[in-house]
């Protein structure tokens, strides 16, 4: 029998991430979130004034990298992982806008992204896992057994980016997030180090009028096609 891993990348908020738990909590693996980790450090850099007014300096960030732990835990509740850092639970944090406009710019450091990757082929080590992010399938884990490259329609994405900020009571107005949306794909497309690509071997899944429902079954029909044993 033999795990294998699965690798999510896509543009921002389009689902990736939803898509993934599912096809996680389904299979019985593990799901962990690149992006959250990035966020971390971005968070962890404006909290300890490192990052004002949308700006910093590279090396100070830097120096923050070996006060910076993550792990993550699985929350019945949600049955999801929640993301810690430095064992606070920083999932809600996270995910604010302030860390949204700051994250692309400090994933572009080189430092950064040579730490989140070691920890991220750590997780992975034994497979059995779902990762979502930008450069999963074509940088940190190549060799992955499924690679889906996710996108949608831009202002059906900004749409779901909006009901969620809202849900979570941030009411930041739909022309901000869409902004934020387009700013974010254009520096993870064009930054220098590990830019988001599209693997040659990925499959493409545009989930822009497809259910939660519809995209899991959409997958498990490529596993079962492709022959590939998830046990
Ligand atoms: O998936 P997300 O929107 O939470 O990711 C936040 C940012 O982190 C994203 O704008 C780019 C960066 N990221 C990355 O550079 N590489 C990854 N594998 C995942 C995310």
């Amino acid at each position: 029998m033999s795990k294998i891993i699965i690798a999510i990348d896509g543009y921002s908020s389009c689902g990736k991430s939803t898509v993934a738990k599912a096809l996680a909590a389904h299979l019985g693996y593990a799901y962990v979130d690149s992006g959250s980790m990035y966020r971390c450090v971005t968070l962890y850099a404006l909290r300890k004034g490192v990052i004002k007014d949308h700006s910093f300096i590279e090396d100070e960030i830097i120096k923050l990298l070996p006060e910076i732990n993550l792990r993550f835990e699985f929350n019945p509740h949600t049955k999801s992982s929640d993301t810690f850092l430095n064992e606070e639970n920083v999932e809600k944090d996270i995910r604010q806008m302030v860390v949204s406009e700051n994250v692309s710019k400090v994933s572009a450091i080189h430092q950064v992204r040579v730490k989140m990757i070691a920890i991220q082929r750590e997780l992975g080590k034994n497979k059995g896992i779902v990762v979502d992010g930008r450069d999963i399938g074509t940088n940190v884990f190549p060799q992955a057994e499924l690679k889906l490259f996710m996108t949608a329609d831009t202002d059906i994405r900004t749409q779901r980016r909006y009901d969620e900020l809202n849900s979570k009571g941030q009411h930041i107005p739909f022309i901000d997030v869409k902004k934020n949306l387009l700013d974010r794909d254009f520096q993870d497309t064009h930054r220098k180090e590990n830019p988001m690509v599209q693997a040659k071997d990925a499959i493409v899944l545009d989930n822009s009028e497809l259910s939660r429902e519809e995209q899991l079954q959409y997958i498990l029909k490529l596993i079962k096609d492709l022959t590939l044993s998830v046990d």
